[in-house]
């Protein structure tokens, strides 16, 4: 099997910084070398970190169609590689940018590494000339951190997944971003997928599991279910004592948890 990333399983002992179990627990977010916590939504850059690491070389290309505010740009270029992300927001697009271009100072004298954002959406985006732009044929590893469904309304967009008007349009749209990732994606490499699930009308809808079955009808291998903590998000921190008179007048669990489902061409 060709290697697909610099560890050096020599040295396996050495790697304590690499993650394998299934259970992650992550309590603080990395915000050093250009990282921000402004993005309302965004991931820990410990999640692209883990797969980069595992699953690049330096100079592969690290693909991220739903890049909100760039965690995985910042973190790819950090390491090295390549990454290029689509954004259908506009402002969030612009404000992104920015970040990207005052982390270029935190990197590396060593590093060459660059990070392109396109303003697009990524349903209709034409993913091959977007690589092509950047003198690129395939990505080595897709990250994709879709919006939960409804949960936080990222724009107003109508192909912007958090305003799908059913579940079954937000499946629809992004089984279509799936396609065209996969598309490009060379063999034997790697697709994440970040999500979490969510109430609708008392009834638990999981959105992990859908959109892990839209990944697997593409052809992809399953390779591990990863479960996460999760945080209370920032628009919730002051509803903490609704949320849990919620949850026991209803009978429910509130969620502390999220899905990383991993796949391979
Ligand atoms: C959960 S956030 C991603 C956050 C990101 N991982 C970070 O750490 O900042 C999802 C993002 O996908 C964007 N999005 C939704 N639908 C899209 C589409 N069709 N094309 C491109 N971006 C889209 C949203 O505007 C939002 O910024």
């Amino acid at each position: 099997m060709p290697k697909i990333n610099d560890l050096d399983l020599e040295n396996w002992k050495d790697l304590s910084e690499i993650t394998t179990d299934s259970l992650w627990i992550i309590d603080k977010r990395y915000n050093e070398n250009g990282h921000k916590n402004g993005f309302w939504g965004n991931f820990v850059p410990q999640i692209p970190y883990q797969f980069i690491q595992r699953y690049t070389k330096v100079g592969d290309l690290v693909l991220d169609p739903f890049s909100g505010g760039g965690t995985t740009l910042i973190e790819a270029r950090r390491l090295g590689r390549d990454a290029l992300g689509f954004e259908i927001n506009a402002q969030t697009c612009q404000v992104t940018q920015q970040i990207l271009n005052d982390a270029e100072k935190f990197l590396k004298d060593n590093v060459t590494a660059k990070a392109y954002l396109t303003c697009g959406d990524s349903t209709s985006l034409d993913y091959n000339k977007e690589l092509q732009k950047i003198g690129k044929k395939k990505a080595q590893l897709v990250i994709l951190h879709p919006p939960y469904w409804d949960i936080i309304k990222f724009g107003q967009e109508e192909n912007n997944l958090s305003n799908a008007e059913t579940l079954g349009a937000f499946l629809e749209k992004f089984q279509v971003i799936v396609k065209k990732s996969v598309d490009v994606l060379e063999k034997g490499r790697y697709l994440a997928i970040v999500i979490a699930d969510k109430y609708k009308n008392s009834e638990l809808i999981p959105l992990g599991f859908y959109t892990m079955q839209v990944a697997q009808r593409e052809k992809l291998k399953l390779k591990s279910i990863i479960v996460k903590n999760f945080d209370t998000t920032k628009g919730k921190q002051n509803q903490q004592a609704l949320w849990r008179y919620r949850a026991l007048a209803n009978g429910l669990y509130l969620f502390k948890h999220e899905y990383i489902f991993l796949l391979k061409k």
